[in-house]
C-alpha cells in the first residue's frame, strides 16, 4: 500500500487551485441517469471515488467520454442494467445514489447494502423507507436492496434524521414521478442546491434546495446538460487549516467563500488572519501558534462532520484546552489515535474529543483509517519535528485531488512511497 511521507516542521506558504466537489460530482454523476439525453461535466475532481462511480455508470451500461481530460460526458441512452454489485459498493457507499436514478427512469433498481464504514453503521432505511412512501415495493435480501416501481407517485416524506445523500436519493427519484413530493427535513448542504441546479437545467420542476422543505413536481422526462461542479468546500477548509497549523500564508483559489462560513469563523478563532473574495480566501498565520477551539459538528450551515478530524489536528499543537463534539457519526475519532502517536493529548469521552495542545509534534508512522482522518495525519505531519509516514493513504485519494503535488507547490516536503 502506498504511503505518504512527510518532513514537517516548516510554515507552508502559496497559493493553491481548488477542485470540483467530491460530494457534489458523486451525486450528479448518477443523475446523468435520469435523462435521455448526453450530459456534459466540468470541474469534475481526479478521484478514486468518481473512478469508482464512472465505473458504476459504464456497469449499468452508460457510455462514458473523457473530453481532452477536461470535459466528462456521459451517454445514458445505452442503460442495460440496473443494479449496483457489491464488488463496487463495498468500495464506495455512495454508490447507493443510483438507487433512485435507475429506480424512478427504469422502474427498477437492486442496490447492495452499502454495510458500515469507519465511521459508523451508516444505515440507508430513510433511502428506503422514503421510496416505498412513493409506492416502491422495497425488499431487502442476501445484502440487496431490490426496489421495483412501475411508476413512482409523488408523496410527503419527513426525513427522521438530516441525511445528505438520503435527501439527493429522494429528490432523484421524485423528479420523475407522478404529482407533487415534499421532502421535509431536508439536507441544507450546498451539495445538494448544486444537484438540484443540474437536475432543473434538465427540466426537473424543484424548489427549496438549500432549505429544510423541498418541493418537486414530477415531469415526463429530463434532457441531458452541461454543468461544472461547484468547488469542494472541504478540500478549501483542509487547506486552509495546513496554513494554521504550520503558522503559514496560504490563499486557496477558485472555492466558493460563501460555503466556508462556520470553518472560517472557527479559523478567525484560532488567530487566523482572513481576508476573503467571491472565489478566493487568504489565511496569514504570520508565524504565529494557533489558539485552540471549541467545535460542534452539526449538519450545514453549523461545523461540518468532514472537518472535525483536521480541527483534531489542528487543536494538538494549538495553545489552550479545547473540546470538539461529534454529533453525526458515531465513530468518527480514528485518527485520534493515531495522533497521540505523533505526542498529541489528545482523550475520547463518549462523543468528546479534549485536547491540551503541545507544542510540538514528533513524526513517527501512523495509519490513515478512513478519508478525512488520513487528512487529519497529513496535517499533523506537516507541524510535526521530524519523518510522519502515513499508511493506507488510499483513504485520502478517494477524496483529495493529486494532494502531493498541491501541498508541494506549497512548499510542504512530501512524497509518495510506493508500497
Ligand atoms: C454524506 O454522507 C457525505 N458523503 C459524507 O462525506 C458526510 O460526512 C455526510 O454526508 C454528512 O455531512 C457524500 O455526500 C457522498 P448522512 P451520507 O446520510 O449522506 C444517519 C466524506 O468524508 N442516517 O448525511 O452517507 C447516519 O447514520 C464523506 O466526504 C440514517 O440514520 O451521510 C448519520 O448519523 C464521509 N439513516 C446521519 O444520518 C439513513 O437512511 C447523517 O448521515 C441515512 C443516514
Amino acid at each position: 500500500m502506498d504511503k505518504l511521507e512527510i518532513i514537517g516542521g516548516s510554515p507552508l506558504s502559496g497559493q493553491v487551485r481548488i477542485s470540483g466537489a467530491k460530494n457534489a460530482a458523486l451525486p450528479i454523476l448518477t443523475a446523468s441517469l435520469l435523462a435521455d439525453s448526453p450530459v456534459i461535466l466540468e470541474n469534475i475532481p481526479h478521484l478514486n471515488d468518481v473512478t469508482t462511480t464512472v465505473k458504476l455508470l459504464r456497469w449499468v451500461g452508460a457510455g462514458i467520454t473523457f473530453h481532452d481530460g477536461v470535459q466528462l460526458e456521459v451517454d445514458p441512452s445505452g442503460i442495460s442494467r440496473f443494479e449496483a454489485p457489491y464488488e463496487l459498493v463495498k468500495t464506495m457507499r455512495a454508490s447507493v445514489l443510483v438507487l433512485g436514478p435507475l429506480l424512478s427512469r427504469y422502474g427498477q433498481a437492486d442496490v447492495s447494502l452499502p454495510g458500515g464504514c469507519a465511521i459508523g453503521a451508516r444505515p440507508v432505511n430513510i433511502h428506503v423507507n422514503g421510496l416505498r412512501s412513493m409506492g416502491a415495493d422495497v425488499t431487502i435480501d442476501n445484502g440487496y436492496i431490490r426496489a421495483r416501481a412501475k411508476q413512482l407517485r409523488g408523496s410527503r416524506l419527513v426525513l427522521d434524521t438530516v441525511t445528505v445523500t438520503g435527501t439527493e436519493n429522494l429528490i432523484m427519484a421524485a423528479v420523475l414521478a407522478k404529482g407533487e413530493s415534499v421532502i421535509e427535513n431536508a439536507a441544507k448542504e450546498p451539495e445538494i442546491v448544486d444537484l438540484v441546479e443540474v437536475l432543473s437545467k434538465m427540466g426537473a420542476v424543484i424548489e427549496g434546495a438549500g432549505t429544510e422543505k423541498i418541493r418537486i413536481q414530477g415531469v415526463e422526462s429530463l434532457k441531458g446538460i452541461e454543468h461544472s461542479i461547484l468547488p469542494d468546500r472541504i478540500e478549501s477548509s483542509t487547506f486552509l487549516v495546513a496554513a494554521a497549523i504550520t503558522g503559514g500564508c496560504i490563499t486557496i483559489k477558485r472555492t466558493r467563500t460563501e460555503h466556508l462560513k462556520a470553518v472560517l469563523d472557527k479559523l478567525n478563532e484560532a488567530g487566523g488572519k482572513i481576508t476573503t473574495g467571491n472565489d478566493w480566501v487568504k489565511l496569514d498565520m504570520s508565524g504565529q501558534r494557533p489558539q485552540a477551539v471549541d467545535i460542534i459538528t452539526a449538519p450545514y450551515p453549523g461545523f461540518p462532520t468532514d472537518m472535525q478530524a483536521q480541527f483534531c489536528a489542528l487543536n494538538s499543537v494549538a495553545s489552550g484546552n479545547a473540546k470538539i463534539t461529534e454529533t453525526i457519526f458515531e465513530n468518527r475519532f480514528q485518527h485520534a489515535l493515531e495522533l497521540q502517536r505523533l505526542g498529541a493529548d489528545i482523550i475520547i469521552d463518549g462523543n468528546t474529543a479534549i485536547s491540551c495542545g503541545v507544542r510540538r509534534l514528533k513524526g513517527a508512522p501512523v495509519m490513515a483509517t478512513d478519508l478525512r482522518a488520513s487528512a487529519s495525519l497529513v496535517l499533523a505531519g506537516l507541524a510535526a519535528e521530524g519523518t510522519t509516514t502515513v499508511d493506507r493513504i488510499y483513504h485520502i485519494d478517494r477524496g483529495y485531488e493529486c494532494i502531493e503535488e498541491k501541498l508541494s507547490q506549497l512548499g510542504a516536503e512530501i512524497r509518495r512511497l510506493p508500497s
